[in-house]
C-alpha cells in the first residue's frame, strides 16, 4: 500500500528516488509523484497511472538538479487515482511537500479546522491536511522534525509520513505509526523507504524504526526520536540479499522468476533446520519447551494466500501434534471476541510482516495474554518485531503482487513448526517422525520436477483461456490448494474462480456445473482415505458435462478414464502434497493472465503489502 522513498546525499536525488520507486511500484501503482528541494523552493511532478507516466511527464517538463528528494507510488484510499490526488501534496505557501502511506482517520475533523482557518484544499486526500498543518506549525517550531512531531501528536490512524521543506535543503524528515518505514545508512548519503528494496543498490545497512518515531536524515546524520522528542533506540541490521535478487534476472515477469525460484526458496527455508537424522531445530522460535508443552490450543491468523498456508498448517499440526488448531482470517479475528488465554499460541503468517489486519490480530492476541509466533519473510518488519518469536521463511524478495514462493515457504515453515512441536511434546507424527522430516528435505527437488512440466500447463491455459469461470476442488490439504488456485486466477486473470472442498460439491456448488465448464481437481496421493472418494467426484463432475483437469500422482492410473487433462505430480507424503500441487496452478493463472494481455506482476486494484484495514 503505497511506496515511499526519501534521499539526501551527493547524487541526483531525482535519479535515486525514481529508481527506488521502480523497485517499490509493487506496493501501489495508481499514481506516482516526486518532490525535490533546490534553490529555496520545492518542485513537484505527479501523474496518475504507473511510474512510466511520471517519467514521461518529467521528460517533457524536467526538474532542476537537486540532492534532496522524496517520491511516492500510490494505492488510493481517499480520493480517486488522478493527478490531483497523487502525492506529494504541497502546503499553500509552497514550503512543505508531504508523501504518506496509510490512513489518517481523523482527517475530516482536521480538514474542517483548516477550512475554517481559510485554507483551500486542492485534493480529496487525507494526506493534504498534513502539508497545511505542518506549514502552520512551522511558524512556531524550531525545525522540521519538531514541527512534524507536533503534527503527529494530532493524528490518529496509520501513517508513514515523509516531508521536505524548501528552506532546509539536505534534510528529509519522516514519522511512522503502524505503517512501514526503514532507514538506509549510506556513506555521505542516507535513505528512507517503505522497504529496503528501494535503496539496496546503494547500501545494505538498514535501521528499523519503532512505533511512533520520527527520523531526520541529512547526508551525514540520522536522528531518531519519539513523537515528543526523546531520543529513541533503534535496531540496525544488514540486509542479506543484494539488488540482483529484486531484479527480473532475464525473466519477462517477476512472477515467472519467483515461480522458478521456489525450489531454492524451499531449500533455503529448510537450511540448517533438519539434521541428517530428521531432528528439527528452530532458532529464534522464542518459546521454551515448557511453554510449547503447556499450549492447549493454537490459532493461526493470516490473510489471503498466507491464510491458505495456515489452513494447510492446521492439517499438519493437528495430525502430528494432536494440539487443537484453528485458522482465522485475520480481518475477522479480533472483531468476534475470540477466546484467548495464556495457554493459547497464536501464529501470524505474513510474507510482508506489515499486513494491517494480521498485525492488529496479533496485537489483540498479545493484549489478551497469548503468546504470538510469527512466520514471516521480511526481516525486521513489524509483525515479527512485535511477536514473542519468529520463524523466518527465506524466500528472498517477492516482488510480484501474486504470492508464489512466499506461499510455499510459509507452508514449509508451518511443517517445520509442527514437526518441532511434535518433537518437543513427544507425540511423534503418527508416522515415523524422522522419515517425514527427511521427506520434507526432498521436496525442493520435487518442486523442480513440477517446473519441468510448465510448458504443458501453459498449453492447457491457452486452450481454455476463453472459459468464463473455472472451479477448483480438493480434499484434505488439497482443499486449501484449490482455494489458492482460485485466488491466483481471480487476482491475475480477473475471472470468476471458486475453490471448494470436493465433498461439499453435492451440497450446492454442483448446480454450477454445465457443459464445458473447466473443473480442476487436486487428487490426494493413492492410498489416502479420500483418494477414491475424489475419483468418484471427478466422475460426478464429468457426468454433468464439465471439462475435468486432474492433478494426480505420477503413477495414479485410476483417474485416466475420467480426466480430459492430467497434470502429473511427483509422489510425496499426503500432507506435503500442497508443495507440488500448488505450482501448476500458479503457472496456469500466470499464463491465463498473459494470454488475456493483463499485467501479471501488478494486477489491477491490488497492492503487494496491505497496510490499511
Ligand atoms: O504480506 P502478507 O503475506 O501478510 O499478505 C497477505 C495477503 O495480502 C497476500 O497473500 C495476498 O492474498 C496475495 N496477493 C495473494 O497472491
Amino acid at each position: 500500500m503505497c511506496g515511499i522513498v526519501g534521499y539526501v546525499g551527493p547524487k541526483q536525488a531525482l535519479d535515486v528516488v525514481i529508481e527506488g520507486l521502480r523497485r517499490l511500484e509493487y506496493r501501489g501503482y495508481d499514481s506516482a509523484g516526486v518532490a525535490i528541494v533546490a534553490d529555496h523552493r520545492i518542485d513537484t511532478r505527479k501523474k496518475a497511472g504507473k511510474l512510466a507516466n511520471l517519467e514521461a511527464e518529467i521528460e517533457l517538463d524536467p526538474l532542476p538538479a537537486s540532492h534532496t528528494g522524496i517520491g511516492h507510488t500510490r494505492w488510493a484510499t481517499h480520493g480517486a487515482p488522478n493527478d490531483v490526488n497523487a502525492h506529494p501534496h504541497v502546503s499553500e505557501d509552497g514550503t512543505i511537500a508531504v508523501i504518506h502511506n496509510g490512513i489518517i482517520e481523523n482527517f475530516a475533523v482536521l480538514r474542517d479546522e483548516l477550512i475554517a482557518n481559510g485554507v483551500k484544499l486542492r485534493s480529496e486526500t487525507d494526506t493534504e491536511v498534513v502539508a497545511h498543518l505542518l506549514a502552520a506549525q512551522m511558524k512556531t517550531s524550531s525545525n522540521l522534525a519538531d514541527g512534524l512531531r507536533a503534527v503527529c501528536q494530532r493524528l490518529t490512524g496509520a501513517f508513514t509520513i515523509v516531508v521536505v521543506h524548501s528552506e532546509t535543503p539536505d534534510v528529509v524528515v519522516a514519522a511512522r505509526r503502524n505503517s512501514p518505514l526503514v532507514v538506509g545508512r549510506g556513506v555521505g548519503e542516507n535513505f528512507l523507504a517503505s522497504d529496503v528494496a528501494a535503496f539496496i543498490a546503494h547500501t545494505r545497512n538498514a535501521i528499523e524504526l519503532g512505533q511512533d518515531q520520527v527520523v531526520e536524515i541529512t547526508p551525514d546524520s540520522i536522528t531518531v526520536t519519539d513523537f515528543f522528542g526523546a531520543p529513541a533506540t533503534v535496531h540496525e541490521y544488514e540486509v542479506t540479499w543484494d539488488a540482483s535478487a529484486a531484479e527480473k534476472g532475464g525473466y519477462d515477469l517477476f512472477m515467472l522468476k519467483e515461480i522458478a525460484e521456489q525450489p531454492k526458496a524451499i531449500a533455503d527455508t529448510l537450511l540448517g533446520r533438519i539434521d541428517a537424522t530428521g531432528k528439527v531445530s528452530l532458532e529464534g522460535i522464542g518459546l521454551s519447551d515448557d511453554e510449547l508443552k503447556s499450549m492447549k490450543k493454537i490459532i493461526i491468523t493470516a490473510c489471503g494466500t498466507a491464510y491458505h498456508a495456515g489452513m494447510i498448517a492446521k492439517y499438519a499440526i493437528e495430525h502430528w501434534t494432536r494440539v487443537p488448531c484453528e485458522v482465522e482470517l485475520a480481518s475477522e479475528f479480533r472483531y468476534r471476541d475470540p477466546i484467548l488465554t495464556d495457554d493459547t499460541l497464536v501464529i501470524s503468517i505474513s510474507q510482508s510482516g506489515e499486513t494491517m489486519d494480521t498485525l492488529m490480530a496479533m496485537r489483540y492476541a498479545r493484549e489478551q495474554g497469548s503468546k504470538v509466533l510469527a512466520i514471516c519473510n521480511s526481516n525486521g518488519s513489524t509483525i515479527p518485531r512485535e511477536s514473542d518469536g519468529v520463524i523466518y521463511t527465506h524466500a528472498g524478495p517477492e516482488v510480484a503482487v501474486a504470492s508464489t514462493k512466499a506461499f510455499l515457504t510459509q507452508i514449509v515453515a508451518c511443517y517445520l513448526f509442527a514437526m518441532y512441536l511434535a518433537q518437543v511434546r513427544g507425540t511423534g507424527f503418527g508416522e515415523s517422525s524422522s522419515d517425514i522430516a527427511l521427506e520434507l528435505g526432498r521436496m525442493s527437488a520435487k518442486v523442480d520436477l513440477v517446473l519441468d512440466t510448465s510448458e504443458a500447463i501453459r498449453e492447457l491455459a491457452q486452450e481454455i483461456s476463453d472459459a468464463q469461470s473455472i472451479l477448483f476442488i480438493g480434499r484434505s490439504v488439497g482443499f486449501p490448494v484449490a482455494l489458492e488456485g482460485a485466488l491466483k486466477l481471480k487476482e491475475l486473470a480477473y475471472m470468476h474462480a471458486e475453490g471448494f472442498a470436493a465433498g461439499e460439491l453435492k451440497h450446492g456448488p454442483i448446480a454450477l456445473l454445465e457443459e464445458g465448464l473447466p473443473v480442476i481437481v487436486v487428487v490426494p496421493p493413492q492410498g489416502h482415505e479420500l483418494h477414491d472418494k475424489i475419483v468418484s467426484n471427478i466422475q460426478e463432475v464429468r457426468a454433468r458435462g464439465a471439462k475435468t483437469i486432474v492433478l494426480a500422482e505420477d503413477d495414479d492410473m485410476t483417474i485416466n478414464e475420467f480426466a480430459h487433462h492430467i497434470i502429473r505430480l511427483p509422489k510425496c507424503p499426503d500432507l506435503l502434497q500442497p508443495l507440488v500441487a500448488t505450482v501448476p496452478l500458479q503457472i496456469f493463472a500466470c499464463e491465463m493472465a498473459t494470454v488475456k494481455g493483463y499485467d501479471v506482476d501488478q494486477p489491477r486494484n491490488l497492492a503487494k503489502s496491505v497496510t490499511v484495514e
